[in-house]
């Protein structure tokens, strides 16, 4: 198999670019400003400052480290740690290919409804049409029976735009097309939320956001959510971050680098909180009922409350195509993050070059993708597979890694001197204290607490159901892949192990 020198990307704007754009999602647009309401409001905002100095911006500066020092994907990267931390890396590999084949899904919904605001198509009843007349959702959970084509098509071309970025490869595909979604979608989101500011209301629902509850700051599932939501948002976790930092020069500046990015998708996410509370403040002035009446998240605040307001507010037709384009938008490039994670490792796996790897594996995605979800049982597995594989899927597999890498095979140390060598910042003691000890105790907690949740109620409300099953098995099925991929015997260290990688460190892996 022939040595391939890795990709690079062009410059460390075009890296940040990306990064950013890997960040900023679904996650930042309907979960941040629902998660800040139900938490305390304004007050939200101090445990989400905590999570993010002392467990997004560690966790992102180690994982940027981790990329650059070994290039290579996590598995492989692990591998060169410590042979069997590869299966932490193969593990997240399996988390993003369940995560990717859902994403896609709500993008394509997203393209949909931009064309459905011109006719404002959802007519008096957003609710019904969304789970009606759009996606045929059959009444009880179970397998799906049949296609729904209002979600193939679309779904289908966001899959065929998502493998040809991929395919152009990291700089031609990935860091261009960013360099031209990211600034289109500030653009578009500034436009948003101006127009926002200045429906009537607009007062009331920012005061519901930013009115603290200092109360709240005294429940552990505030914190417990705020960290949560700085996992998802930063994509954290789920071996996107390494990925990407492993196509870095070897001289870039990693601290620097995570400080930008974290900075700026914190700074996006209060923007969007600020649009979606602006909005459904007009909304509820509108109806004559409270805010808090009119407050959801997810898929509830994009495909039912925000029609809703599209269809009242003057000018809705324009204010819902940008609302739906700019989900869109934020939506591919953080699912063209998550699929590349998938490629990459099997590339450094089997030395495949990119453009078959993008086709087999990125095809495989796309073809479970569009399978399972666009059918009359796509929403209630989407919601299920995405409740089960955040929590017991990115959360526990951010927990084993800190504690491998802090506690087992005590690497901290090592990659914060890694990190210093080239950083402008350099990092402190407090790196390490975060890494090893906060992170850990707040990850374990979150663990306890979402499963002590999980067995007092069932998920969704069915106990024994079809749903419960299917996302303890999508969840625990990523780790068993994980497991048995890493089970199979590597007959050649890959062209970066012997070619590109830092040289070996005392006592460290490199087969
Ligand atoms: N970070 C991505 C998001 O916020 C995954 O949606």
């Amino acid at each position: 198999m022939s040595q391939q020198t890795r990709e690079q990307w062009g410059s460390r704007a075009g890296f940040l670019m990306a990064a950013i754009g890997s960040a900023i999602g679904l996650g930042n647009i309907w979960r941040f400003p629902a998660e800040a309401y139900k938490n305390g409001g304004g007050a939200f905002l101090l445990p989400y400052l905590v999570a993010l100095l002392t467990a997004g911006l560690p966790l992102l500066i180690l994982e940027y480290t981790v990329g650059r020092k070994y290039r290579q994907s996590p598995p492989a990267a692990f591998r060169r740690i410590s042979r069997p931390a590869q299966i932490i890396g193969w593990w997240q590999v399996a988390i993003c290919f369940v995560i990717a084949s859902y994403y896609a899904v709500i993008v394509a919904w997203a393209i949909r409804y931009a064309g459905f605001s011109f006719g404002k198509d959802w007519g008096k009843e957003p609710e019904k049409f969304f789970s009606g007349d759009f996606l045929h959702a059959a009444a009880e959970p179970g397998l799906p029976t049949g296609f729904v084509g209002n979600v193939f098509w679309p779904l289908l071309a966001v899959w065929v735009l998502v493998l040809i970025i991929l395919a152009l490869g990291v700089r031609r595909g990935i860091e261009r097309s960013n360099q031209i979604f990211i600034p289109l979608l500030v653009v578009f989101f500034v436009v948003l939320v101006i127009r926002a500011l200045t429906l009537d209301g607009a007062a009331k629902g920012l005061d519901a956001l930013f009115s603290p509850d200092w109360g709240a700051l005294g429940d552990g599932s505030v914190w417990v959510a705020a960290y949560g939501q700085i996992f998802f948002s930063l994509s954290i976790g789920f071996g996107i971050m390494v990925t990407y930092a492993s196509y870095l020069g070897r001289r870039s500046d990693l601290t620097g680098s995570a400080l930008v990015a974290g900075f700026a998708n914190s700074s996006f996410e209060i923007l969007a909180g600020i649009g979606v509370f602006a909005t459904l403040g007009f909304m509820a002035q509108a109806n004559g009922v409270a805010v808090g009446e009119v407050v959801t998240d997810g898929v509830g605040l994009a495909f039912i409350a925000f029609p809703t307001v599209i269809s009242q507010m003057p000018m809705g037709a324009a204010f819902g195509f940008l609302f739906f384009v700019s989900l869109a938008i934020a939506g591919i490039t953080s699912l063209v993050s998550i699929v590349q994670v998938v490629v990459s490792a099997v590339q450094d796996r089997t030395g495949m070059r990119r453009v078959p790897a993008v086709w087999l594996v990125g095809g495989a995605v796309a073809v479970v993708s569009l399978l399972l979800f666009p059918t009359d049982a796509g929403l209630s597995l989407l919601d299920a597979a995405d409740h089960f594989i955040n929590h017991y899927g990115i959360a526990l597999a951010a927990l084993v890694f800190l504690v491998v890498m802090g506690w087992v095979l005590r690497r901290l140390r090592p990659l914060q001197a890694h990190a210093d060598e080239t950083s402008a910042i350099r990092l402190g003691v407090w790196w390490r204290v975060c890494l090893g000890v906060v992170t850990p105790l707040v990850l374990g907690w979150m663990m306890v607490d979402s499963l002590r949740a999980e067995f007092d109620e069932n998920y969704g409300g069915y106990p024994g159901s079809f749903l419960a099953w299917a996302g303890w098995g999508v969840a625990v099925g990523a780790l068993v892949v994980g497991v048995l991929i890493s089970l199979v015997p590597w007959r050649r260290a890959s062209a970066e192990d012997d070619a590109a990688g830092e040289p070996a460190e005392q006592g460290e892996e490199v087969r």
